[in-house]
């Protein structure tokens, strides 16, 4: 299984953002480990992450016909973005939201998600281990498709 990992916008400065909210982590030490994660489960991930919404859009479009699954924290654009919610949908990629933080005990703004409706599953408030979670629950998906399929 193919999986890409895409992060959105203020993503890049993990461990140095808001570590109350986000943990003390870099994204690039979050990157690796979900990249072993991912190797022990069986799935080969690649990582993305922009701070640009035409790069976000550009990137799934680029996904197609490339990986089986999308794990995609999509940061403020999750609650604003059109474009990103018409960029899944065009793309037809089976995708996973996900948050560190648990968006609902937030900022009522937050509580809006363009994509969620389309995505396979919503992940939120695990910190790291939202990502674990998501992969985990693609690959489930996933394998259950594919034995359908059979
Ligand atoms: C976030 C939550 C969003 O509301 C916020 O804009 C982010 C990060 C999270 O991972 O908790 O940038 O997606």
């Amino acid at each position: 299984m193919r999986l890409r990992l895409i992060n959105g916008p203020n993503l890049n400065l993990l461990g140095i953002r808001e570590p109350d909210v986000y943990g003390s982590s870099s994204l690039s030490s979050i990157e690796s480990k979900l990249i072993d994660f991912a190797k022990k489960n069986g799935a080969n991930l690649d990582c993305f992450q922009t701070n640009s919404e035409g790069d976000l859009v550009e990137e799934i479009h680029n996904s197609i016909n490339q990986v089986d699954g999308i794990i995609i924290n999509a940061g403020a654009y999750t609650h604003t973005s059109v474009a990103l919610r018409d960029a899944l949908l065009g793309a037809g990629i089976p995708f996973v939201e996900v948050h560190m933080s648990n968006v609902y005990s937030r900022e009522k703004f937050r509580h809006n998600s363009f994509i969620a409706e389309i995505a396979v599953g919503v992940i939120c408030g695990f910190g790291f281990d939202s990502y674990k979670l998501a992969i985990k629950g693609m690959l489930n998906h996933l394998r259950e498709v594919s034995r359908e399929d059979e």
